[in-house]
């Protein structure tokens, strides 16, 4: 490997949300969905570069931002995007709110995955729109849509649907039936669609791909607003930028609302580790998918053997989604917090008997907290 994965890196004392939450040492922390590795060489010597220039003035996006955007999408997903449907932002979160807001008036509702990336929820929950949850269930090992049961949930008032793919926390990677299924769901209940796609550069089984929702059709494409970042893969989401693909001016206009007045642009760093990230970050990313693979494979062969706990097939990025369900306690994400190690609870994405682990960690790490779950679960 020409990238070093396994050493590990010392996060203490940096105001790092996953690792200086806990006062204590002893606790391992594998929650918050940012990674134990550094970013690419060469995102930290465009942004060592930036620094050095020493001026740090107002900055707008680059000229030759978005066509670069616009050719990286046709090179990862061929996706043909007109450079004028890109709209930069400082976070998918951010665009998560106000599409929210912007596209659903206060008597009107939004679907939602359950269970789902808890800001999906709280983007409806903070301007008051009422949500119907689409749950999803294991089929075959994945976490899947049943579109066919979804009418069930529509009435006059819905009209938005909020969709994740890959999807966080269950890391389903919607096949393009799956994904034509829903598409098609939402065009003929007339419903808009904001499709968070963060996680789309991390898909870590060889035989899938990411594909965009909105690339499915024109008719989706024309009714989706797709949210993006390069954060979560090349691992910089403290500096932090997204972009939303509409294709639809109405869609555009709605996600503008808001940005450069009450939503700052992105920093300068954010344009420059993007684009370093765009430009050569690929040999990175491809060794960082074979690093995440293989310890995905280790939560495999550990968990399975583990009475009382269960995963489904995790097809992206590095978050496991674990079923303590069985487990027949009424806490698990405490009891393994008790025990030394901090995931995510299930209950901040709605489902109180899981738990999330992130494994974007050193082997050695991922190793340790597999033993901690071990111990734990012969209580
Ligand atoms: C599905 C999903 N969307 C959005 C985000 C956050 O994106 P940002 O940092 O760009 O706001 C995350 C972070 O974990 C995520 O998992």
């Amino acid at each position: 490997m020409a990238f070093d994965f396994d050493t590990p890196t010392n996060r203490l004392k940096t105001d790092s949300i996953r690792w200086d939450s806990f006062d204590s040492k002893e606790v391992l922390p594998l929650w918050v969905a940012d990674m134990d590795f550094k970013s690419p060489p060469c995102v930290i010597e465009a942004l060592s570069d930036r620094v050095n220039q020493g001026i740090y003035g107002y900055t707008h996006s680059p000229h030759q931002m978005n066509a670069m955007i616009a050719d990286y999408l046709y090179e990862q997903y061929q996706w043909k995007v007109d450079p004028e449907w890109i709209v930069i932002l400082p976070s998918v979160v951010s665009g998560l709110y106000t599409t929210v807001q912007q596209l659903t008036e206060s008597d009107e509702s939004v679907l939602i995955p359950n269970p789902i990336y808890h800001h999906l929820r709280l983007a409806c929950t903070s301007a008051n729109r009422p949500f119907q949850e689409m749950p999803l269930e294991l089929k075959d090992g994945r976490w899947v849509l049943p579109v066919n049961e979804l009418s069930n949930l529509i009435t006059n008032k819905t009209v938005l649907a909020l969709f994740c793919n890959p999807q966080n926390p269950g890391s389903t990677v919607f096949t393009r039936e799956e994904l034509k299924e829903f598409g098609n769901f939402c065009l003929e209940n007339n419903l808009w669609i904001c499709s968070d796609e963060i996680h789309a550069g991390l898909v870590l089984d060889s035989n899938k791909k990411h594909i965009p929702l909105a690339s499915i059709s024109k008719d989706i494409s024309e009714k989706t607003i797709t949210l993006m970042s390069l954060n979560k893969t090349f691992n910089f989401p403290g500096i932090g930028l997204a972009w939303a693909v509409a294709e639809n001016p109405v869609l555009r206009k709605a996600i503008q609302v808001g940005l450069h007045q009450t939503i700052a642009p992105p920093s300068l760093l954010a344009y420059t580790a993007t684009m370093a990230a765009i430009k050569e970050g690929e040999p990175w990313r491809k060794e960082l998918i074979a690093y995440l693979r293989s310890n995905r494979d280790l939560i495999y062969s550990k968990i399975n053997s583990i009475d009382g706990l269960s995963i489904g097939n995790m097809e992206g990025s590095y978050l496991a989604w674990i079923n303590c369900t069985k487990l027949n306690h009424p806490d698990p994400y405490q009891l393994f917090l008790d025990a030394g190690l901090a995931t995510s609870p299930g209950s901040q994405f709605g489902q109180q008997k899981f738990i999330r682990l992130n494994f974007g960690t050193q082997k050695a790490r991922l190793t340790q907290a597999l033993n901690i779950i071990e111990s734990c679960a012969k209580f």
